[in-house]
């Protein structure tokens, strides 16, 4: 069988083209959509997603401002200066790059953003919202991956849904947007007994581990759709995801590469959050 390579990289600019049209006729009106990307100390991954945020934001014609703040900064420095972004009329959205240096507390942080400016989604006003299916803002990356299954036409209703990995940031919050287009969904993690005989069910499986090339062919059910969301490097240092990608896309119907799969789709999904955000905020209609 071959798969079809969904094209994170064609759909993500896709997405962007569409922000860029709908912002330049935002600009029209005289409103230029704003993101703050806030990023503490000097974790060189940290580092190339924050220029990349940035530049995206150039690409769609937003405002961006980068606040880099030194690893040894307070939390009460850090979340005063949400607290000044949270107030200003031209910042639409506000990100905190995670993770923080040790010693700040990224809760604290999320918390104080205002909601309505929260554009990665971390808020828990905004995780009850994406809980209870009322949400304005989706989490970058789910989001992405639902929008890589939709370009695909992968099919969700009443199928099996396996998320492999619980983090706040993807696998929850993965599994309630399954579940919101009615998938049956399980989310399997560190401690789940059986991990491949649970994977071999999925007809739909997104693999969000953070180990490299962690799903094998005899986790994968002939057919499925599986979408990779990690980034790693392997014992050659080469760039990889969390799935074996040679051994597992000749049995599948669908497939993710890394990179350009999920990767691109994370910043496309910030650019439409951060105009959300700005119509929002200048009671336009979504
Ligand atoms: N670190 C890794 N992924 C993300 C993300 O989506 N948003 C933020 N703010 N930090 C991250």
């Amino acid at each position: 069988m071959s798969p079809i390579i969904i094209d994170g990289k064609k759909i993500s600019a896709d997405v962007r083209a569409q922000v860029a049209a709908e912002t330049a006729k935002l600009k029209e009106q005289g409103i230029v959509p704003g993101l703050a990307v806030i990023i503490v100390g000097d974790d060189p991954a940290s580092r190339v997603y924050v220029n990349n945020k940035k530049k995206a934001c150039a690409d769609v014609g937003f405002y961006s401002e980068e606040h880099a703040l030194p690893a040894e900064t307070t939390q009460e420095e850090l979340v005063a200066l949400v607290q000044q972004l949270n107030q200003r009329k031209d910042i639409n959205g506000i990100l905190c790059q995670l993770p923080l240096p040790k010693g700040l507390d990224d809760k604290a942080v999320i918390n104080a953003i205002a909601p309505e400016k929260d554009v990665d989604a971390f808020h828990p006003s905004n995780v009850g919202r994406i809980m209870l299916g009322e949400y304005s803002f989706l989490p970058c990356t789910p989001a992405g991956v639902m929008e890589l299954l939709h370009a695909a036409d992968v099919e969700i209703s009443g199928k099996e849904c396996v998320v492999i990995g619980r983090s706040n940031i993807v696998g929850k919050p993965m599994g309630m947007l399954l579940l919101h287009e009615n998938g049956t969904v399980t989310i399997c993690h560190s401690r789940t007994k059986n991990l491949a005989e649970v994977t071999r069910r999925a007809d739909v499986l997104v693999a969000a581990v953070g180990k490299a090339k962690f799903v094998t062919a005899d986790m994968v059910k002939p057919g499925a759709a599986v979408i990779d969301v990690g980034m790693n490097r392997d014992e050659n240092g080469k760039l990889c995801g969390d799935v074996d990608y040679d051994a597992v896309a000749p049995i599948c119907s669908a497939i993710t590469p890394v990179p350009g799969g999920v990767g691109p789709m994370t910043i496309a999904m910030l650019m439409r959050n951060t105009l959300t955000a700005a119509r929002m905020q200048n009671g336009l209609d979504n």
